[in-house]
């Protein structure tokens, strides 16, 4: 099974054998350098060796261990964030590119499933969104109104697929679905064989500008846990969220999804299916190995804000058995997305760096087809300079954050001298009245300290200041984790870091034995 970010595994890590890739690590040089293995890397990585630069990914973890192997894929000309508010922010001209670049983005997963023979159950569907209410009903016809006006094709229907009440719907053609990992794992496959090279369990630690007396143009080495270092003329972070402190970390917000797959007693819908409350429930069905799974999901939230995350599965499951025949659940899990400020990603030059350096960030819900968008765009701005969604997607389309530096507040690290030596384990423990397998953030003599005890009894106890920006990071019971609220930095029970921003650990707190 691969390894993802969360300890509930996705129908997608037990449905694909881990790629057995060569992660030897000399150092070298490159004409580009990704950081993060998912789907935007790889496909990006692809592109680009096709186009005949010599690529090298670098991950912290495992490919697809992050949002890539979490999401439900839903691919769609239809966002998340509707046409009517895309229209507000960039106009009709600017909503209709961002309508034709998703299209474009479609058309180039069809097209590498194609060329690369990735087997990844890609199939062309309709989509329907129905409105439960005339609150609902009147949001329904200004996103057809928009839609129009952004020649995206949509109808009403009278008919929706899934046995679930509604008073209006609209049907929205060609849109699609297939196994997110299945596909990032065809393209891998592909770029290695195009001369690429992929090395895992490496993380980059920093990066610096420095002119190459020989060529005198400036490159950039890139430094990794590892110890190697590797030298590239272009870097590009396709890590979900860029590392260290940037201004887009303020213009993104983390949020979490839950998810499920299902065996149904009877038919399986094949389109693609979502409601219209906030947070929405979505639904679809993928066919993996022959077997059909209806994927349900829904319940969002704030990253960190959620004290009962376990709660949200439940929601999801009454919701579930409300509407279907559900014979069997046979994976429940969630994933991370970054919402952006204007509802529109971040792809292009990283803000505040010097040139050369790239990032793609701010997906919202619509990661998979968003990916692609950076893959295309990310490809024609390092090839040629230019994009036609260059402008649109601009990460520095916003404006420099005054006084930014003050949002690194100083946080004397203060808790481990003053807990450790103090207070013996089992005082600690009986202090904070946990659970097994329960995780809390508890005050200690006016100090907080992360807490959990795992099933054998054993507590694993952390500072809980995320080594970000100095938030404090919150239980997640249902991936047993430690979220920070603030810009999505995630962390295991033993505070080593699952996603960005962060790039260090949780402090440990070293308790006295008895
Ligand atoms: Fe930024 Fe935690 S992720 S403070």
């Amino acid at each position: 099974m691969i390894k993802r970010d969360g300890a509930m595994p996705s129908l997608w890590q037990q449905t694909v054998e881990p790629l057995p890739f060569n992660n030897e690590a000399p150092a070298g040089n490159y004409d580009v350098v990704i950081v993060g293995a998912g789907i935007t890397g790889i496909s990006l990585a692809l592109r680009l060796q096709t186009a005949g630069l010599q690529c090298l990914v670098l991950e912290a973890h495992n490919c697809c261990f992050g949002t890539t192997g979490g999401t439900t894929a839903h691919l769609n000309t239809m966002l998340d964030t509707p046409y009517t508010t895309i229209i507000k922010h960039v106009g009709e001209d600017g909503a209709k590119l961002v309508a034709q670049s998703v299209k474009e983005a479609i058309h180039h997963i069809e097209k590498n499933i194609e060329t690369y023979q990735a087997d990844c159950g890609f199939e062309r569907t309709a989509a329907y969104l129905f409105a439960q209410n005339v609150q609902q009903e009147k949001e329904l016809q200004d996103i057809v109104t928009a839609c129009e006006k952004v020649s995206v094709p949509v109808h009403y229907s009278n008919n929706i697929p899934l046995n679930i009440p509604f008073t209006k719907a609209i049907e929205i053609p060609a849109q699609a679905k297939f196994s997110p990992v299945q596909y990032v794992y065809g393209l891998a496959k592909a770029f290695i064989a195009a001369g690429g090279r992929i090395i895992e369990q490496t993380a980059v630690t920093g990066y610096t500008h420095r002119t190459d007396e020989v060529v005198q143009q400036e490159i950039i080495e890139v430094q990794t846990d590892a110890g190697y270092s590797y030298v590239t003329n272009k870097l590009v972070f396709a890590t979900h969220i860029p590392p260290g402190v940037n201004v887009l970390h303020m213009r993104c917000a983390p949020y979490r999804s839950y998810a499920m797959a299902v065996k149904l007693n009877g038919p399986y819908p094949d389109e693609l299916c979502y409601d219209m409350y906030d947070p929405y429930h979505y639904y679809r069905t993928q066919l993996i190995d022959g077997e059909p799974y209806f994927i349900i999901g829904g319940e969002d939230h704030k990253t960190g804000h959620e004290d009962n995350t376990a709660a949200c599965f439940n929601k999801l499951e009454a919701h579930a058995k409300k509407y279907f025949n559900v014979e069997s659940i046979t994976h429940k899990w969630s994933s991370q997305y970054y919402e952006p400020a204007d509802g529109l990603p971040y792809i292009g030059e990283l803000p505040g760096a010097r040139p050369n350096v790239y990032v793609a960030t701010g997906y919202g819900g619509n990661g998979m087809v968003y990916s692609q968008v950076a893959t295309i765009l990310l490809t024609d701005l390092i090839t040629t300079g230019a994009s036609a969604y260059a402008s649109l997607y601009n990460p520095n389309r916003i404006a420099p954050v005054a006084g930014f530096a003050n949002f690194i507040k100083e946080n004397a690290d203060v808790i481990k001298n003053l807990v450790s030596g103090l207070v013996t384990r089992t005082q600690l423990e009986s202090l904070s009245g946990l659970a097994h397998n329960e995780g809390r953030v508890v005050v200690f003599e006016g100090h907080k300290i992360a807490m959990y005890k795992d099933g054998n009894g054993n507590l694993h106890v952390l500072n809980p200041t995320c080594t970000h920006l100095k938030c404090s990071v919150s239980w997640n019971a249902a991936e047993l984790s430690w979220d920070c609220p603030c810009h999505g930095a995630r962390y295991s029970i033993d505070g080593v870091v699952l996603n960005g921003p962060a790039n260090m650990d949780l402090k440990k707190i070293e308790l006295k034995n008895d």
